[in-house]
């Protein structure tokens, strides 16, 4: 049995779906269900024994000592987070209250929990904190990489938020013996994505006739990484990864957020033509306010150690990522409701259209 933090989220989600398909261990899902919860993402593991849902909030330290001790889990991987760059940017406390307090109360859970272990359980007891690349901060064009080496320099209220709940994890690790794991992930994209992100965002006001709206000069870069290769890479670090140590994980798939976009219309204009390009859609609105420029993975050091490389190419994931929000239309409507179209206005309200289409 392991306990999940933030499984009915985005990677969450597709964590929990693919550790029920590929083995027989059960799984406690603790999520709060915010904005970014959903349980429709676990709707065809609804009936199963195996997976015990738990509505709570990470940062109810009770709550999860009480589940350790029922349920007894051999390791921790902790997903729950505010992860939204642009929603910490205008309201960061949430941020602060989960990201860092919240995997707090989760160390101090766990640290308590380890300690009534008998040696052998103790030993085998591992705590996997999912983390990001943006931590790192922002590249220049031709700098190398990040390692796991590279020093922190987070620059939104949200990536300062993983950077001191790396710090923790780190510190528990170091201080108390807790056998922590941290993965630093790149940018994600595939199945049950919030339409908040860049890529089903953009999916959706593409089909929708709307505006797609790229921030600044759009030259911006990210690795992407289809969401089910990272959660092959979390289980491999699980499994394998050592105690204490931070593994890269990435696509080796660096993209400006135009080409991306661009190959998102030519999909569609594939697949569901109009007469006119969806790229006639595009719009270049105003910048998010301390956009890092670019993010790039060395994903190295967890392919050599841990013989993980990601299977699918960009090409492979896109296509079956636009199929499948085409498949969901139904997923899509039922996220957005009140509270979607809320963010929506106040996120792009006031991002006056610098050039493109306006509305
Ligand atoms: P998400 O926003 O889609 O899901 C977060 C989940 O956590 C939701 O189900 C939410 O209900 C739950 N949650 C939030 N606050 C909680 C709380 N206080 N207690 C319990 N549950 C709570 O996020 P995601 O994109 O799936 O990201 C998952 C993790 O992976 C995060 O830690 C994020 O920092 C990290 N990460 C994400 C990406 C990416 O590209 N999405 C890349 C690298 C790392
Ligand atoms: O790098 C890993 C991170 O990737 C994760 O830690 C975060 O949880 C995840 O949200 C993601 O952060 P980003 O800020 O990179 O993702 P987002 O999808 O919000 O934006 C991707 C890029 O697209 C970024 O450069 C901003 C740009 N963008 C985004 C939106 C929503 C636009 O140009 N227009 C938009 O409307």
């Amino acid at each position: 049995m392991i306990l999940v933090t933030g499984g009915a989220g985005f990677i969450g989600a597709n964590f929990v779906l693919g550790w029920l398909a590929s083995t027989d261990e059960s799984i406690v899902n603790l999520d709060k269900l915010t904005y970014a919860g959903n349980l429709n993402n676990l709707a065809s593991v609804r009936e199963d024994a195996r997976h015990i849902f738990v509505k709570g909030d990470i940062c109810d330290g009770g709550l999860v000592a009480s589940l350790l001790d029922k349920y007894r889990p051999r390791a921790i991987v902790h997903f729950a987070a505010e992860s939204h760059v642009d929603r910490s940017i205008h309201a960061p406390g949430d941020f602060i209250t989960t990201n860092v307090n919240g995997t707090f109360s989760l160390l101090e859970a766990a640290r308590a929990y380890v300690s009534r272990l008998p040696a052998g359980e103790r030993a085998a007891f591992r705590f996997l904190h999912v983390s990001t690349d943006e931590v790192y901060g922002s590249l220049n064009p031709g700098d190398p990489a990040f390692t796991e080496n590279t020093p922190y320099a987070p620059n939104s209220p949200y990536s300062a938020s993983k950077a001191a709940s790396d710090h923790l994890v780190r510190a528990y690790h170091h201080t108390y013996g807790l056998a922590t794991l941290t993965s630093n992930c790149s940018n994600n994209y595939g199945p049950y994505q919030f339409p908040e992100k860049l890529i089903p965002l953009m999916i959706a006001s593409a089909l929708a006739g709307k505006r797609l709206p790229i921030y600044g000069d759009g030259a911006n870069v990210r690795d992407w990484l289809y969401v089910g290769d990272h959660c092959a890479a979390i289980r491999r670090v699980l499994e394998a990864g050592r105690p204490g140590e931070t593994y890269n994980i990435g696509g080796w798939n660096e993209k400006t957020n135009l080409e991306v976009v661009h190959t998102l219309c030519d999909i569609l204009d594939s697949l569901v033509p109009t007469g006119t390009s969806y790229r006639q859609q595009i719009g270049f609105v105003q910048d998010r306010p301390g956009h890092d420029r670019r993010y790039a993975i060395d994903a190295g050091k967890i392919g050599r150690e841990l013989c993980w490389r990601p299977v699918e190419s960009f090409d492979t994931g896109i296509r079956k990522t636009v199929q499948w929000y085409l498949d969901h239309q139904d997923w899509v409507r039922d996220i957005q409701s009140g509270a979607y179209l809320q963010w929506v206005e106040k996120n792009y309200a006031d991002r006056t259209s610098v050039s493109g289409r306006s509305a």
